[in-house]
């Protein structure tokens, strides 16, 4: 089942003359993981704003074509219609802060609260998150307090309490460092496993190429493919769109090493070193 459709959408901004995203068009399957990629510029959080509805919402300007997400047509819908399948999670998690709580444990509940939920349930989310997130210890200290890793924690777990069936996560783990990284990772594929349709913009290729089902590559907000990660890295083109393949990838084609029984370089460590093992025999 297609999880969210995405036909002929363009948008500019106001007082913008070229258009941030142009003519995009593709399918998710529920459960999929998506990854962005493209260089900065490329649309990837434009892109992400038009899949919860802030464009064009929030962010007016010219808007041509659909997107609809469970069944839900964004543009004829409220952004608070929309949240309720959608959940994003911005690329600065300053953003997302309401302001007006004193601890991380009452900003995580605070969307919670708002939907009614029985108190039991809040803290058993709660409890849930600050586990995922490895954000316990934090849980009495304000908000702005937190360093740029641990709002970015925070600002995901009170995303993930709401248990949205959509995922989008703008560079999630921009703050955080490589172990911080992983785990952050680690959950959402988690909840992948579990059902939930997750969209990602990310500049970390081998995060992508190591969890994305399918990565969709963007240029000055055109779709220049949406593939497996596999066929994504292994484009002649890459460095024309700004991206640059995965170490494992680039290492294995300075080797001319290809993936068994296919045409593409292997693009997470794992393949790699079968590739390589295969070929020294
Ligand atoms: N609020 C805005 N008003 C006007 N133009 C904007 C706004 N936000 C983004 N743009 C423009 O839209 C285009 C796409 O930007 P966007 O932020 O979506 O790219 P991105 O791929 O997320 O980049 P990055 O990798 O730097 O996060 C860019 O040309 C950018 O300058
Ligand atoms: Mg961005």
């Amino acid at each position: 089942m297609n999880k969210i459709i995405v036909e002929g959408l363009k948008y500019k901004y106001p007082l913008s003359d070229t258009l941030a995203l142009n003519d995009l068009s593709f399918q998710v399957h529920e459960g999929e993981f998506i990854g962005i990629i493209g260089k900065n510029s490329a649309g990837k959080s434009t892109l992400c704003q038009a899949l919860v509805g802030l464009v064009p919402h929030f962010y007016k300007g010219a808007y041509g074509g659909k997107v609809v997400v469970d069944g839900l047509e964004v543009k004829s819908h409220s952004i608070a219609d929309v949240s309720l399948k959608v959940g994003m999670v911005f690329q600065n998690p300053f953003t997302q802060v309401t302001g007006s709580k004193m601890t991380v444990y009452e900003e995580i509940a605070f969307g919670l609260e708002n939907s009614g939920l029985p108190r039991s349930e809040i803290i058993e989310r709660i409890d849930y998150v600050l586990n995922l997130l490895k954000i316990e210890q934090v849980k009495d200290q304000n908000p702005f307090d937190l360093s740029g890793g641990q709002m970015q924690r925070m600002a995901i777990a009170s995303i993930i309490a709401m248990k949205p069936d959509i995922l989008v996560l703008d560079e999630p783990t921009s703050q955080l460092d490589p172990a911080g990284s992983e785990e952050v990772f680690t959950a959402i594929q988690n909840l992948s496993k579990q059902g939930i349709t997750v969209i990602l913009a990310e500049h970390k290729m081998e995060k992508v190429a190591q969890y994305c089902d399918r990565v969709l590559l963007l240029h000055d907000g055109k779709m220049v493919d949406l593939d497996s990660p596999e066929k994504i890295f292994s484009r002649q083109d890459l460095e024309e769109h700004g991206v640059v393949a995965p170490v494992y990838a680039r290492v294995c084609k300075a080797l001319g090493v290809k993936k068994a029984a296919s045409d593409c370089y292997p693009v997470t460590l794992e393949d790699a070193e079968k590739a390589l093992r295969g070929r020294l025999g």
